[in-house]
């Protein structure tokens, strides 16, 4: 028996096993029910008292054998199965490309035609104590802006509010920097508005300070209409209306020339042809002293404008609240914009 044993050994130690099918038909050569092992084992129970230790040995050493055949063929299969487990074919996930909103598309591009003209932008908090939203603007204590209509007051203490506009960044800037000042003022700002296609309770600004000596109303409109024809085109026309704001005098409502040749000129032009585009005017000198800054030494002008209604008009969206509502099917027409 030791002889046959042996010759097993000798066979199982030149046996290579190169694919699952051989391992598994080894195994159960040696190793099934029916196998040569069990057979041998079967038949060591009737070897003789004296041979059992040696046959017992060899028996195991083949059993021993018989594994590490089979093991050393699993670790060959499973490094074999290293090769290319992905499908390199397959397409792969669309990634879409991010867009601007267009509520910043147009800031950027206002403001970036003002850097170009030497302004800085400034920035401030949106939530402003009455003096930088009202009293330093020469808001008078009894005026309507001031109305709980229009602001939103802090319920704790009326004497914060969420800032109605950005000039409250032009009075923080006239307290901190000495003239020249030449700045911009993008942000949002907050008015208790019923909410409409038209209105909305929170909104953008850009705003424009510009202090110096000599500074007249000359520079201002030479400087909007500068602007206007970077944003709307060369040819863009621009009128000043008389207007009133508590902290500009004179001060002044611009339009641009929109023309009147169809019924989409008639509704956005209310029937004019001219399009309202921004407020502006000279410093009130009440506000240059409240700012610490001498009405005699230096004058200035500001304006301002609403990001929405010009994106408006540029997008030819007819509803303001599509800014604010994030359905994708709206901010995807403006991917691949600047
Ligand atoms: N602050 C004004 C507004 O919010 C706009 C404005 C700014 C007008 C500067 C004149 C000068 O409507």
């Amino acid at each position: 028996m030791l002889e046959i044993i042996e010759k097993h050994i000798a066979t199982v130690a030149s046996t290579t096993l190169d694919s699952p099918e051989a391992a598994e038909n080894f195994r159960i050569h040696y190793l099934g029910k029916k196998g040569i092992l069990q057979a041998l084992f079967a038949d060591f129970k009737s070897i003789p008292g004296d041979q059992k230790r040696a046959v017992g040995q060899s028996l195991n050493e083949l059993k021993t054998a018989v594994e590490a055949a089979l093991a050393g063929a699993q670790t060959v299969s499973s490094s074999k199965k290293k090769g290319p487990t992905e499908d390199y074919s397959r397409p792969g996930y669309a990634t879409l490309p991010g867009a601007h909103h267009p509520i910043s598309l147009v800031r950027n591009e206002i403001v970036s035609i003002f850097e170009r003209m030497g302004f800085a932008v400034a920035q401030g908090p949106e939530m402003e104590d009455d003096w930088h939203n009202f009293s330093a603007l020469n808001f008078p204590p009894e005026h309507p802006a001031r109305d709980m209509q229009d602001t939103f007051f802090l319920a704790k203490d009326p004497d914060w509010a969420l800032r109605t506009h950005t000039s409250s960044v032009q009075v923080r800037t006239m307290e901190t920097q000495k003239p020249p000042i030449r700045i911009i003022a993008p942000g949002r700002v907050f008015r208790n508005e019923a909410i409409s296609s038209r209105s909305h309770c929170v909104f953008h600004q850009v705003e424009g300070l510009y202090i110096d000596k000599n500074v007249s109303f000359a520079d201002l409109k030479q400087t909007l209409l500068a602007f206007a024809q970077a944003f709307f085109g060369e040819k863009t026309e621009i009128r000043l209306r008389p207007s009133y704001f508590p902290f500009t005098e004179p001060s002044a409502e611009m339009d641009i020339w929109w023309g009147l040749e169809n019924e989409v000129d008639y509704r956005m032009t209310k029937g004019t042809g001219w399009l309202e585009i921004m407020g502006c005017g000279m410093v009130d000198p009440a506000v240059l002293e409240s700012c610490g800054i001498d009405p005699n030494e230096y004058s200035g002008y500001a304006f301002g404008m609403g990001i929405e209604r010009i994106a408006m008009q540029r997008f030819q969206i007819p509803d303001i609240r599509a800014f604010y509502e994030n359905d994708l099917r709206f901010l995807r027409n403006f991917q691949g914009a600047p």
